[in-house]
């Protein structure tokens, strides 16, 4: 049996935009967060780096500013650069008051350093920053009464007034598969935020969990939304090259803290690609490295901080040091061997200052969203700040403007009267590893003309197969990631199509110059006029 709930907010996502968004609601809303696994199954939980912040006397908003502009590769919206910054130091006081424990030295907080940082600005937990961020909130979270937690709940699809034939678009809930029933519950909703990450896992090669599959930026371009810069996926030069390590990240901070990146023979070789070397941004050394593994036919580099005292590595990065030496490498003692990996989607839902997209009630926060903060390429450690800032932002315009729960329409029951069990499923993981890999090998780190129409092809393909299975078959979260993989696979390539440059993290062969203005790709529904 199918369930209806109502609240007066639903947050889809659990990390540390849509919690952070949660905690800062006023207590008379009645607010749902959903996760589609277990609460901690987002990024927010694997974040081992920090979170960027204006935090010492010796910085300046402004160095931050610049330097979040000059990794963005000047296609950073201003305005929302400085906003992000200026809410910086008090996103990290509520982080705080919350209760997250950022390692100290002595009476003062620790701050350490990465790629493109002019500054020590990134504040810390050791190297597992995310998971620190993610147990306070959720315990907070857990301890107010007026906060519904769920988890194995998929958003399937948003509920707008336009899908139920009435005058305008505005957004009042979704409907969502309850993992463990099988049945597509109705979620209503005054106000409908997705904060559902990125979308990295459209890659082969990912340091993100499995459910990064872009379902809000899929769900919002089916409602109406416009979508910004999607072409833009971050590989992050350092994941662990380990045939039993999945998805591990080595964190920039080890670069920051003296790392060095070297080749198979021992000798370093960032200095030939940028003067900043190891500490350029992380477009920047991701395909250096890319760049020497494909001259030398290498299977990966290093990175070796076993030149700085075994104490001062146990100290700063047991996470990396435990789950190294599990596969029999002390970073004590010898280097890593880390390739490139995707990492961000600095590209996502277009929204505004309060997190608002192009649908009434229907705001985005987090890394589904494109405020216009990371350009062409995220400066390190700015995604944890992004959410906390866009979460206080969106909790202020929600307290203000929420829709009253009496006033919307009744919600019909999803339909399931003309689909039946799948008994294919083996096509839904060949699908999934196919995607993957085109996007690896056509959509990667370098780029071409003839490589985006032969990935454009076979994603249309994909799609007509997956939209028919979609109509036959049952929903099952594998399905429904499937079909939203697609999708923004398909608004990737088109994003990277439009592009005639290289800049930042799109780098392509056939246009290898940046061009005079730096400009957003904006691709607009065929259901935007609904608004
Ligand atoms: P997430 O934390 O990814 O959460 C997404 C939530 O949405 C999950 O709860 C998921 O279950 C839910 N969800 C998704 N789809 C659905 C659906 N259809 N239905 C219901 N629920 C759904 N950034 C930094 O600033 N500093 C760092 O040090 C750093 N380190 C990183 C290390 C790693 C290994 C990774 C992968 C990322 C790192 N990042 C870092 C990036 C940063 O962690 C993420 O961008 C950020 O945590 C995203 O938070 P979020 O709240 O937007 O989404
Ligand atoms: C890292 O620790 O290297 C990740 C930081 C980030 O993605 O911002």
């Amino acid at each position: 049996m199918s369930d209806e709930f109502q609240y007066d907010v639903l947050i889809i996502g659990s990390g540390a935009s849509g919690l952070g968004l949660a905690l800062q609601l006023p207590d008379t809303f009645r607010i749902a967060v959903l996760s589609k696994a277990s609460l901690t199954s987002g990024s927010t939980y694997q974040a081992q780096g920090g979170v960027a912040a204006v935090l010492d006397d010796t910085d300046s908003t402004q160095a931050h500013i610049q330097d979040t502009i000059t990794a963005g590769a000047n296609l950073s919206r201003k305005d929302a650069v400085k906003f992000t910054v200026e809410h910086g130091k008090e996103s990290i006081d509520w982080l705080i008051q919350q209760g997250v424990p950022f390692t100290q030295e002595g009476n003062e907080y620790h701050l350490t350093k990465e790629g493109g940082h002019s500054h020590r600005r990134i504040i810390h937990s050791a190297d597992a920053t995310g998971q620190a961020i993610q147990q306070t909130l959720i315990e907070r979270a857990k301890a107010c009464s007026n906060i519904d937690l769920f988890e194995d709940r998929i958003a399937v699809d948003l509920i707008t007034r336009h899908k139920l034939n009435l005058p305008d678009n505005r957004c009042i809930g979704a409907y969502v598969l309850n993992h463990n029933t099988g049945h597509v519950d109705v979620f209503k909703a005054g106000s409908t935020v997705l904060a559902t990450g990125g979308v990295s896992k459209a890659y082969l090669y990912t340091s993100n969990p499995d459910g990064a599959s872009g379902d809000g930026i899929a769900m919002a371009w089916r409602a109406g939304c416009r979508v910004g810069n999607l072409e833009f996926n971050q590989f992050h030069p350092t994941c662990l090259y380990h045939p039993q390590a999945k998805s591990f990240l080595i964190s920039e901070a080890v670069r920051g803290e003296g790392g060095k990146l070297r080749l198979p023979d021992g000798s370093r070789f960032m200095d030939k690609f940028d003067e900043r070397g190891e500490l350029a941004p992380r477009d920047i050394v991701a395909r250096a490295i890319d760049h020497e593994m494909k001259r030398l036919g290498c299977d990966c580099v290093f990175l070796d901080i076993s030149h700085k005292p075994a104490e001062f590595i146990k100290q700063h990065f047991p996470t990396i040091y435990e789950r190294c030496l599990k596969y029999g490498i002390d970073i004590t003692r010898e280097a890593i061997p880390v390739v490139p990996a995707a990492h961000y989607t600095c590209g996502g839902i277009m929204t505004n200052q309060h997190g608002m997209s192009d649908v009434e009630g229907l705001y985005a926060i987090g890394e589904t969203s494109f405020t216009g903060l990371h350009g062409a390429n995220r400066l390190a450690s700015n995604s944890l700040l992004e959410c906390i800032v866009y979460a206080s932002s969106a909790a202020r315009h929600i307290t203000s403007h929420n829709h009253p729960l009496g006033e919307l329409p009744e919600i019909p029951a999803w339909d399931e009267s003309q689909v039946t069990n799948s008994d294919e499923d083996v096509i839904i993981a060949h699908n999934w590893d196919e995607l993957r890999r085109f996007m690896w090998d056509y959509v990667g780190i370098v780029r071409t003309n003839k490589r985006l129409q032969r990935a454009k092809h076979r994603v249309d393909l994909l799609q007509q197969e997956i939209s028919e299975y979609y109509s036959n078959y049952k929903v099952s979260r594998d399905l429904l990631e499937l079909r939203n993989l697609a999708v923004v696979a398909d608004l990737i390539i088109r994003s990277a199509m439009q592009r005639q440059e290289s800049r930042g993290l799109h780098y392509t062969l056939d246009y290898p110059k940046s061009g005079a203005e730096a400009r957003d790709t904006i691709l607009t529904p065929v259901n935007y006029d609904w608004r």
